[in-house]
């Protein structure tokens, strides 16, 4: 570029730039955060601006008498998951926590996105002593149905984890999430701040007095959806550092420091999810140290790092998969909610670098807060359409972009459009269709191309067009991040 303009001052050169050359970061971070209106269960306000959705599960729970309306499907059916909807929220809450001043008038739309979660969560956690509630819907009926949300008529049956029977990897989850979102609601609502924070300590408490997993008590119906692979020891620590961030209270940070070696550094395959908890807390926990040199903690720092080297290519320690194109690849299935999850960690692990004034070592390279932001830049960039097959990731964004979401109400015309009941089986028609969805599902991020690039759009291939809540809730984070430096 000086080469060819000379005599341009490079802030001229900026100027001059067409705007087609970057994206438009503040315009993806409105249609990331959008998408949750469209998975939203329960009765929809008056402020709902997804006007193709309607109410939905407005008897949630009450087959034994509670109340459990509201809260998320997780994607593209119309289940209430706990463990996925609780990650969801804990990762929308640390998204406005690290990167809400970035925002501009989004943030309250995005705190309106962590509370819709955050009210469920409540509920879920509060309608009974000595028991949360962690799944609306029995997923193996629901499955057997291509239905819309609004005409669901399958078993709402409602599960739940106790002393009998727990649900420590729910759980502390769950206090994770409500414990996030208390930070988030501080000082916007700080009487509603301190319920999250209460509830989140007795939910933390009930999942650490009784130890087990939810994949064991409730097997047939979390497994294999949401079964927890990793355990729940990655949650109690994660839940706990949580609460620490939130309270400050020194009780988790002992906690922490007797408990934190079931983090594991030789085997942490560094695959932050819904599931695996380990990297996310690695990162939570650098923060007390480069901040505030908290001792003990310089441990997760150096976890940190090698993560940071595993993702950096031709640097000692690497060790990721990326395709041709330059995505990271993790799996066949919802491959870019480990691209979502990596971006927002690399963005909040720069931050907390350049605020201590801090670097990474891999081997002989240092690696710097600004190379973090380009290597999370080049993942965002793909998903928004910078990629071999020219196309955005996000519904709705650019000019190309997935059009056979796998999503039941996405898929089917609206109940305003057709307004009689579509049964069961009647809406599988619309499943096998060949048209584009008739209802654009705005601002959600589908499960993205395989390990050479290529996306079929079919919205049959649910491992490649479903989108899901945890997907976009790190990416709000990582768009806020840039959408912020774009007008800063
Ligand atoms: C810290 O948390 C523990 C456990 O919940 C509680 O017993 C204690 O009172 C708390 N301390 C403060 C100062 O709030």
């Amino acid at each position: 570029m000086p080469t060819l303009f000379p005599l341009l001052s490079l802030s001229l050169l900026l100027l001059s730039l067409p705007s087609s050359s970057a994206f438009e970061y503040s315009d993806a971070l409105h249609k990331s955060i959008l998408f949750f209106e469209g998975q939203r269960s329960g009765k929809l306000p008056p402020t709902q601006r997804l006007q193709w959705r309607g109410n939905s599960g407005l008897s949630d729970g009450s087959s034994a008498n509670v109340d459990l309306v509201g809260g998320y499907y997780d994607g593209g059916d119309n289940v209430k998951f706990g463990l996925p909807m609780a990650f969801t929220i804990t990762m929308l809450a640390w998204s406005v926590i690290e990167f809400g001043d970035r925002m501009a008038g989004e943030k309250d739309y995005a705190a309106a996105a962590v509370r819709w979660g955050s009210d469920y969560l409540l509920k879920a956690a509060t309608v009974s002593p000595n028991a949360l509630y962690v799944q609306v819907a029995d997923p193996n009926a629901d499955h057997r149905c291509w239905e819309r949300p609004e005409d669901m008529d399958t078993p709402r049956n409602i599960y739940k984890v106790t002393n009998q029977n727990p649900g420590s990897d729910v759980a502390a989850e769950t206090a994770a999430a409500l414990a996030a979102a208390s930070i988030v609601f501080q000082h916007s609502d700080p009487s509603y701040s301190s319920r999250l924070l209460q509830t989140a300590k007795k939910v933390f408490d009930f999942a650490d007095r009784f130890r087990g997993s939810y994949s064991d008590s409730l097997s047939s119906v979390v497994c294999p959806f949401y079964c927890s692979y990793s355990g729940y020891q990655d949650e109690l620590l994660w839940g706990a550092a949580w609460l620490q961030r939130a309270s400050g209270n020194a009780t988790y940070m002992s906690y922490i420091k007797s408990n934190g070696h079931v983090l594991g550094a030789e085997d942490d395959d560094f695959s932050f999810s819904w599931d695996d908890k380990r990297v996310g807390t690695k990162v939570l926990l650098s923060k007390a140290f480069l901040e505030q040199k908290v001792a003990g903690l310089q441990l997760y720092k150096v976890h940190t790092d090698n993560y940071i080297c595993s993702l950096v290519p031709g640097s000692s320690g690497f060790q990721a998969q990326y395709t041709p194109g330059g995505l990271l690849y993790r799996e066949t299935g919802s491959n870019l909610q480990y691209v979502t999850s990596t971006a927002f960690l690399l963005l909040t692990y720069s931050k907390y670098l350049s605020s201590s004034g801090g670097y990474t070592n891999c081997g002989s390279t240092t690696v710097s807060a600004s190379t973090l932001i380009s290597l999370a830049k080049k993942q965002v960039d793909y998903i928004l359409g910078e990629n071999p097959a020219k196309i955005s990731y996000m519904v709705g964004f650019g000019g190309k972009y997935p059009l056979h979401v796998h999503h039941r109400g996405s898929s089917i015309p609206s109940t305003r459009a057709l307004p009689g009941h579509i049964s069961c089986n009647d809406g599988f028609q619309y499943l096998h269709s060949s048209s584009p969805n008739p209802n654009v599902l705005v601002g959600a991020i589908v499960g993205g191309p395989d390990s050479s690039d290529g996306f079929a759009d079919d919205r049959a291939n649910y491992q490649q067009s479903e989108p899901s809540t945890y997907i976009n809730a790190p990416m709000v984070g990582a768009l806020a991040f840039f959408a912020g430096a774009a007008t800063a």
